[in-house]
């Protein structure tokens, strides 16, 4: 098999990142996405671990037919059934069913035998196969467990019907040779292995997930398990963007391929961090914002007189659009659908004349719109798209003698226009305290940043709030040219959210 699959992860270990939940509406706008990206498995979360994933998954498994819809389940019985009622819809269903195996996570968490391991994940890969023929099993830590007993369960399971198994380097412990090592003996180890794909699971606590994947699919694995900008559990899973890159810009080397549309990895990274509030670093692989641009003289030049000379991928095999237009207020519809087009957006007739209005509105504040410009204010009416409160006026006034003063008008969800105002330290405190006044639902303000979209004095302003309700954070985004008037949009975005879960 020269083909690696891409198992894309971000709706469900992506998802554990701290302060990166995500509604029901925006796991589904991802998988679309993800399907438009090609991958070739979509894991859409944890079925039993909350109503609301639940949800997420079922949806998912109805709406998204291509790729294949894998619901995660503890190995218990409660767990296979629940992971069977999310994905049953799905026109292919999965279920991955994960055991811990290290004599770490064996002594100090399960208390379990080795014994007990091995015939709880037989049971619990035999109960998956009733529902489906399509059923993945992961040892978990397994990158900390002797490699003789994972040969034992990996044999165990594919005997039980597992058709992939997954090798998991759970806590981001592995060295790319050690664990190349491992992929190698199971092959040489596991009688059965001709009946199933090994996959890899990496994380990335010492940085090295990325490359004991790419080790891992060289020594034999098939199958990776990676997110998207690589968002995950601390420092996050394998990011799906460079394992894809990697393999298709060396192909000299690999001599594998992918199924994976690459010119949606742009559109897909910036769709993932717009929802999941975290921004991807400047010098991110493939998608941070320096990825492709030079600096020095010497390799400006280069690449004026021929790209190859400083840019291994040409940026417009990830999306990245070849030019950045400037648009402004007299460009038309047809040429903002256009350049919306170019961008990777798909809008309905009647997304696309909100966001034109939009646009209009900025255009006329702003001399010049660029990409980035457009990027932020589709996602800011796709925020306002599920709102439970909708923020109508926004009066403020501050100084260095004045007192901080904030009057606010929402549209409740029942139509009735509320108005409130208050004093704060400053106008954003204000703000908050008036919204809060309104919505009365108790919170903590755990993180504020703000940060400009494009340069200049009139560019607009992206504000990211994080809030905390009984031990859950809820991130929100407000986007604006009157930053003040963007804090107030995030805030209210954030309370939202918090409100739409607690629904
Ligand atoms: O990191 C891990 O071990 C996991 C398993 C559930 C596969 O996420
Ligand atoms: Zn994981």
């Amino acid at each position: 098999m020269d083909r690696v699959i891409i198992f894309d992860t971000t709706l469900r270990d992506g998802e554990q990142a701290a302060g990166g939940t995500l509604n029901i509406q925006e796991k589904l706008e991802i998988a679309r996405q993800l399907e438009k990206l090609n991958v070739d498995v979509i894991e859409a979360g944890f079925p039993i671990s909350s109503p609301g994933d639940f949800e997420a998954v079922r949806l998912i498994a109805k709406e998204i037919r291509a790729p294949i819809i894998c619901a995660l389940a503890r190995a218990l019985p409660q767990d296979v059934d629940r992971a069977w009622e999310a994905v049953k819809e799905a026109e292919h269903p999965r279920i991955h069913v994960f055991l811990s195996a290290s004599d770490i996570h064996r002594l100090y968490q399960l208390k379990k035998s080795r014994e007990e391991i091995l015939q709880t994940s037989r049971e619990m890969v035999t109960r998956a196969k009733k529902y489906t023929d399509d059923v993945e099993f992961s040892p978990m830590d397994a990158s900390r467990t002797e490699p003789e007993y994972i040969y034992q369960i990996v044999e165990a399971v594919i005997d039980a019907g597992a058709t992939t198994v997954n090798i998991p380097d759970t806590v981001g412990y592995a060295i790319p040779d050690e664990f190349g090592g491992l992929i190698e003996g199971i092959y040489h180890h596991v009688s059965n292995i001709n009946r199933a794909v090994i996959s890899v699971h990496c994380h990335n606590d010492l940085g090295l997930a990325v490359a004991n994947s790419l080790e891992s699919i060289r020594r034999g694995a098939r199958q990776v398990e990676c997110t998207i900008n690589g968002i995950g559990e601390r420092a996050g899973n394998a990011s799906l963007e460079e394992i894809v890159m990697a393999i298709k810009t060396r192909k000299d080397f690999f001599n594998l391929s992918t199924g994976i549309n690459t010119k949606q990895i742009y559109r897909t990274s910036r769709l993932v961090s717009e929802l999941t509030g975290f921004s991807v670093q400047p010098n991110k692989a493939i998608v941070g914002a320096n990825a492709f641009s030079h600096e020095s003289g010497i390799h400006q030049d280069g690449v004026i007189k021929m790209p190859i000379t400083y840019e291994i991928m040409d940026p417009r095999t990830v999306g990245i659009p070849a030019s950045s237009l400037v648009m402004g207020k007299l460009s038309g519809r047809h040429a903002f659908k256009e350049r919306l087009a170019e961008l990777g957006y798909g809008l309905s007739e009647e997304d696309l004349s909100r966001a034109f209005a939009a646009f209009k509105e900025l255009a006329d504040k702003k001399r010049e719109v660029t990409d980035r410009d457009i990027e932020s204010l589709i996602a800011e009416e796709q925020r306002t798209v599920s709102e439970v409160y909708h923020l109508d006026r926004l009066q403020v006034s501050c100084g260095d003698r004045g007192i901080p003063t904030a009057a606010v008008r929402l549209i409740a969800p029942d139509g009735q226009v509320l108005a409130d105002a208050a004093l704060g330290t400053g106008p954003v405190d204000a703000v908050c305290k008036a919204i809060n006044r309104l919505v009365g639902v108790p919170n903590v303000l755990t993180e504020f940043s703000i940060k400009s979209v494009t340069e200049g004095i009139d560019a607009i302003g992206e504000v990211l709030i994080r809030i905390e309700s009984e031990g859950i954070t809820y991130t929100g985004r407000g986007a604006d040219t009157d930053i003040i008037v963007a804090s107030a949009k995030a805030y209210t975005n954030a309370l939202n959210r918090l409100l739409a879960a607690k629904r």
